[in-house]
């Protein structure tokens, strides 16, 4: 049965709140504190379908995982070479970290592992990851050489190379960095821009050898993963919907707490800053080696911005909703340099277009960019292609639309922002 919502224009948003935990960063302490000497305690752990996956997966591979509360895990790190074969596929569910990062792992190990996923994670592109890898020595198999299920074949043996990704691609980078820790010598990794580096800090923070800058890592083969807790901050992209509706319905004031803002997660502020938007950090701290931040968003008049590209990585998750603030805004947005908006849990570009153009919005598209004009929205009937964010994003351009907006297939929602109406709700937002 599909899920389905209905949106109406809202009269401002008021309140605080919290968001749950950064998808990225979950996945990632799952999978160090399993491969770690010892007992582990991550708290903030966000309970989406995408990251209770990966935790399962662990399970299956023999690690002892408890959960004594919500948001909380308790792993019983079982080493780098403890890991036990699974009898059965692991399913990554709709997670291209999950299935990219374990693809990394996995490909080290002593045994085979078939890894799964559902229908759109099944068709993304998996070449981008296997293709590096066996440059390493890993051999995979997948469907039609890039999708899953990939059959990793295990007992091969890994060495490190000298890699350029050609593609701005964090998972990818992740995958090399978890097969390197198997390899012999040194990895290095270099990206054609950089991105999200949770995998190399939280290595580090774990007593790993490598050394890293932005778009460059170098990963020494052999060593071992101290455990240790974590705090997870609020994932920033689950709060760019809240910050976005703030800003673009009159008369809203809210703070968002307790928010990771990372300077490679951190693109769609600037990005929102560029047009206008009102947008203050305070309570800046550290959590866990991470910035953390308290965010207060206020009513915005927004205009319509040539978005310099470097900041594209930094916000690639946070493009649908940037777009939304675009067709809101006054004047033309552009935006170039998108082309990895097209194999996400969506073509997020044609999810975009297609519903923006639906609500009335003058929205143009090439392979890789964007160029929208900005005016007023009214309601229509959405298809969220079954993807999260555009799901997310839509929610927040009905609440600037005249008329009812229907949003259908959202149930994926609960992938990365479990509880996203509920909380939408508390702050004023008009949606059920
Ligand atoms: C992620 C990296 C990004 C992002 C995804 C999470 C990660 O993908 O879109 O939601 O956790 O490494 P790419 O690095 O492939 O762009």
């Amino acid at each position: 049965m599909s899920l389905d919502w209905q949106g109406r224009r809202s009269g401002g948003l008021t309140g605080q709140a919290t968001v749950p935990g950064d998808k990225s960063i979950s996945h990632r302490a799952i999978m160090l504190a399993a491969l770690a000497d010892g007992e582990s305690v991550i708290e903030g752990f966000l309970e989406g379908e995408d990251t209770r996956a990966t935790a399962r997966i662990f399970s299956q591979l023999g690690v002892r995982i408890e959960t004594p509360n919500p948001h909380t895990r308790v792993v019983h790190g079982v080493g780098l070479h403890g890991l036990q074969p699974s009898a059965e596929a692991l399913d990554c569910g709709n997670a291209g970290t999950g299935m990219r990062l374990l693809t990394g792992l996995l490909c080290a190990q002593a045994f085979d592992s078939v890894l799964v996923g559902d229908a759109s994670l099944s068709k993304r592109p998996m070449a981008r990851v296997i293709r590096l890898l066996e440059k390493m020595g890993a051999s995979v198999s997948a469907r039609d050489g890039n999708f899953a299920p990939l059959h990793i074949h295990g007992g091969q043996v890994l060495h490190g190379v000298e890699i350029d990704t050609q593609v701005a691609s964090a998972q990818v980078k992740s995958a090399l960095i978890f097969a390197a820790l198997y390899a012999q010598g040194e990895t290095v990794i270099t990206e054609p821009r950089p991105t999200r580096d949770y995998t190399e800090s939280m290595l580090k923070s774990l007593g790993w050898p490598i050394d890293y800058r932005p778009g460059e890592v170098l990963v020494h083969g052999g060593g071992s993963l101290k455990a240790g807790g974590m705090r997870i901050p609020g994932d920033i992209s689950s709060a760019a919907f809240l910050i976005a509706a703030a800003m673009l319905v009159p008369c809203s004031d809210i703070t968002l707490c307790n928010i990771g803002v990372n300077p490679r997660r951190t693109g769609i502020l600037s990005a929102f800053a560029l047009m206008g938007g009102r947008i203050e950090l305070f309570n800046e701290r550290r959590e866990s080696g991470e910035p953390v931040a308290d965010i207060r968003v206020r009513s915005s008049s927004l205009k319509g911005i040539d978005l310099p590209e470097h900041l594209v990585p930094d916000m690639i998750d946070e493009c649908p909703i940037f777009f939304v603030a675009a067709a809101l805004a006054t004047g033309k947005t552009r935006a170039t340099g998108l082309a990895e908006l097209r194999v996400k849990e969506s073509d997020r570009i044609a999810s975009m277009v297609k519903g923006l153009r639906a609500m009335g919005a003058q929205a143009v598209d090439s392979p890789d960019s964007v160029e929208i004009t900005g005016g007023t929205l009214h309601a229509a009937d959405i298809d969220s292609c079954e993807d999260h964010r555009i799901a997310m994003s839509f929610a927040v351009a009905a609440q600037c639309a005249d008329g009812v907006t229907a949003i259908h297939d959202c149930a994926n929602v609960a992938t990365s922002f479990p509880g996203f109406v509920a909380l939408a709700q508390s702050l004023g937002m008009n949606l059920e």
